[in-house]
């Protein structure tokens, strides 16, 4: 096996992350090809971005439509795609206005400088979550360790258990906002105690406080919703978006509701790229073609066949999460080793943590990327069992 990629990217790239097991350099549908020509099906979407998989049709003309005919302007103008996006998603998830900017760090960042314009000082966020890498989001961010290096980050956070007790304990008149996964996606795919969201709305409004959910990685249709929020009734104050309502293209949305909405005034908050036609026409042809063939009740359904495929396999001790949001918990601190043995079988999943597997696959996969999935993994359960 040939190694150059490696070692030029052990020499060239920032030491920020571990060294890549594969170098990819073109993908179809469900499927990669790495640089020594070995094919894999991807059953992590490049971590619950890929909504349409690789390479789909209707991303790669309205792209190339749209960078042939107005690629970029900045925030003095406005554009016929971000309109067009700023309808979508606001038809969609209920919302009254959007901010556009690049990332899902970005549109938590966007989320704490809500929670700051209501004048309160105390932020709650949940041990274990993760909001991203930015000063700000990491220091919503729930894992000591990320958090650790980069200390002092944003004074009055405080990182509270996910039970409704540890709520009403935390919750004051001086807690501008709370911010919660519907799933705790890094964590490893942990899903919230039930009755979770409908208490932090009713405990958040009772204190005046903002409920900002984090759908970066369950919104666009992901959990069989269009945002997970969606299937428990409630209305949150905000909602940050990226990764699937991109499909690949980097777009993060924060979505507000009511009052929280007009919190932000002009010149308060903005990017370069933020609302950019290239994006935005991008990310509304994904959002179309999702709607188009239906993607959320696919995700919602293929989902129910995985789970029903994976009970019973070698290792796996429990399946979390919703639709094509999957967290396999294994019996044994064996992930790492269970994915090496995938990508050896041609399988791309990934480990979050010890014990856990994530699986977030594209929202188009049918019966027959389940059944070749299920074979595969299989196999790689069985080598580490
Ligand atoms: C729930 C959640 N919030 C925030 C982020 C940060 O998004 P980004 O990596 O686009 O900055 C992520 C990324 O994994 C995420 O999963």
């Amino acid at each position: 096996m040939s190694t150059d990629w490696k070692s030029q990217y052990g020499e060239q790239i920032m030491k920020s992350a571990a060294l890549p097991s594969a170098e990819l350099v073109r993908g179809e549908g469900a499927y990669v090809w790495d640089s020594e020509g070995t094919k894999y099906l991807d059953f992590l979407g490049g971590i619950a971005v890929l909504s349409l998989g690789h390479a789909h049709p209707a991303l790669v003309e309205a792209v190339s439509t749209q960078i042939a005919t107005l690629g970029h302007v900045s925030n003095y103008f406005a554009t016929p795609p971000q309109l067009a996006l700023a309808e979508r998603l606001l038809r969609l998830s209920g919302g009254d206005r959007v901010y556009f900017c690049n990332s899902g760090a970005e549109a938590i960042e966007a989320g704490i400088k809500l929670a700051r314009r209501t004048g309160r000082p105390r932020i709650l966020s949940l041990q274990n979550s993760f909001h991203g890498r930015t000063m700000g989001s990491l220091s919503l961010t729930g894992k000591p360790a990320l958090r650790e290096p980069f200390e002092p980050l944003l004074p009055n956070v405080e990182h509270i258990d996910s039970t409704i007790e540890a709520l009403e304990a935390a919750m004051g008149p001086d807690v501008a906002a709370l911010f919660v996964e519907p799933i705790k996606g890094e964590a490893g795919v942990i899903d919230l105690p039930d009755g979770y969201l409908e208490a932090a709305r009713e405990i958040t409004s009772r204190h005046g406080a903002l409920l900002i959910l984090d759908e970066i990685q369950t919104g666009a249709g992901r959990t069989g919703a269009w945002f997970a929020f969606q299937k428990t009734g409630i209305v949150p104050d905000a909602i940050a978006l990226a990764k699937g309502i991109g499909g690949g293209v980097p777009i993060g949305a924060l979505v507000a509701y009511g009052d929280a909405a007009e919190l932000l005034t002009a010149g308060q908050h903005g990017t370069t790229y933020g609302g950019n036609p290239l994006v935005t026409a991008a990310a509304n042809a994904v959002l179309a073609e999702i709607e188009r063939a239906d993607l959320v009740a696919n995700a919602e359904r293929r989902g129910i066949e995985i789970r029903a495929a994976l009970t019973g396999l070698p290792l796996i001790e429990e399946i979390r999460g919703q639709g094509l949001l999957i967290g396999v918990g294994l019996s044994a601190p064996v992930s790492a080793a269970v994915v090496a043995s995938a990508a050896a079988e041609g399988l791309i999943i990934n480990a979050p943590n010890d014990t856990s597997i994530r699986l977030a696959p594209a929202l188009i996969i049918d019966e027959s990327h389940i059944a070749e999935f299920i074979e595969k993994f299989t196999k790689a359960l069985e080598a580490n069992a």
